[in-house]
């Protein structure tokens, strides 16, 4: 039996370095979004004031970049494993995946519930009808609704706060949960990188899963310094042969 099945409840909470090995770009670090762009010109409120199409192009090229990758072999392993606890008759698998990833990778791979922190690329909205509608046409096409205001992407931008809703389960899950994971986050973004704070007190165990060390790596009493994938596939099981 896998150790982990041990834990009766387990958060994964996932950043860009989980999406790294599908080809998904992280933001900070070698190859990183914001080395190339400025975020204040393309993921905050003003900037989409200023120039909502600016905004849009860049969205656009985020949206056709994670639609041309696929989840890797680490993405399948969390699906698999959820559903191998849900077999042995835990509700829900007893799992849930908090993740600050916008690139709707985790439900690719069929994981179920993630609670996404910072949106999604594939929810779009209009503030001025308060409508959040899916979306994953790429491009988009039209930027404005049919009311005539700029659509906007449903992400949370540097300088808004985050989706109330979603943050209560996130809090509750991890203020819960016996084993939390964290894979691929720099812990740079704050509320997100306060979150572990809750599985803390809460007495969970705790694993760090990035190749490099993080501004908080003393939190976690283990750490597994690798990718994600192979560090998964230790943690996991090994992935199922193609
Ligand atoms: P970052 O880009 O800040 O950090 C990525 C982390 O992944 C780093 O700590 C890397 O060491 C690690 N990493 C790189 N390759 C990896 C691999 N193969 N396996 C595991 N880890 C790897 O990404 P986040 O922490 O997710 O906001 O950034 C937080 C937020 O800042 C994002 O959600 C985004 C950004 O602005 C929004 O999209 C709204």
């Amino acid at each position: 039996m896998n150790l982990l099945m041990q834990y009766a409840k387990i958060v994964f909470f996932t950043g860009a370095g989980m999406s790294k090995e599908s080809g998904v770009p992280t933001y900070r670090g070698a190859g990183g979004l914001w080395n190339e762009y400025r975020y204040q010109d393309y993921a905050c409120q003003e900037a989409f004031e200023r120039d909502p199409v600016a905004v849009w192009e860049f969205h656009d090229k985020r949206r056709a970049a994670a639609a041309a990758c696929q989840p890797h072999s680490g993405h399948h392993l969390i699906t698999r494993f959820i559903a191998a606890r849900q077999a042995a008759g835990k509700a829900g698998g007893g799992v849930t995946i908090v993740t600050q990833n916008i690139d709707g990778m985790h439900q690719r791979a069929g994981a179920e519930p993630v609670y996404e922190l910072h949106g999604s690329l594939w929810r779009i909205r209009c503030d001025a009808c308060a409508l959040v509608m899916e979306n994953r046409d790429v491009p988009l096409g039209g930027y404005q609704h049919s009311c005539g205001q700029y659509l906007r992407p449903d992400i949370v931008w540097f300088g808004d706060a985050l989706n109330r809703g979603v943050l209560t389960k996130v809090v509750h899950a991890i203020s819960h949960c016996n084993l939390f994971v964290s894979i691929g986050t720099s812990a740079a973004v704050f509320p997100a990188a306060r979150l572990p704070m809750h599985a803390i007190e809460n007495g969970a165990a705790l694993i760090e899963i990035n190749p490099e060390p993080t501004p908080v790596s003393q939190q976690y009493p283990k750490h597994m310094r690798g990718p994600a994938s192979a560090m998964l596939a230790e943690l996991l099981g090994p992935a199922d042969p193609d």
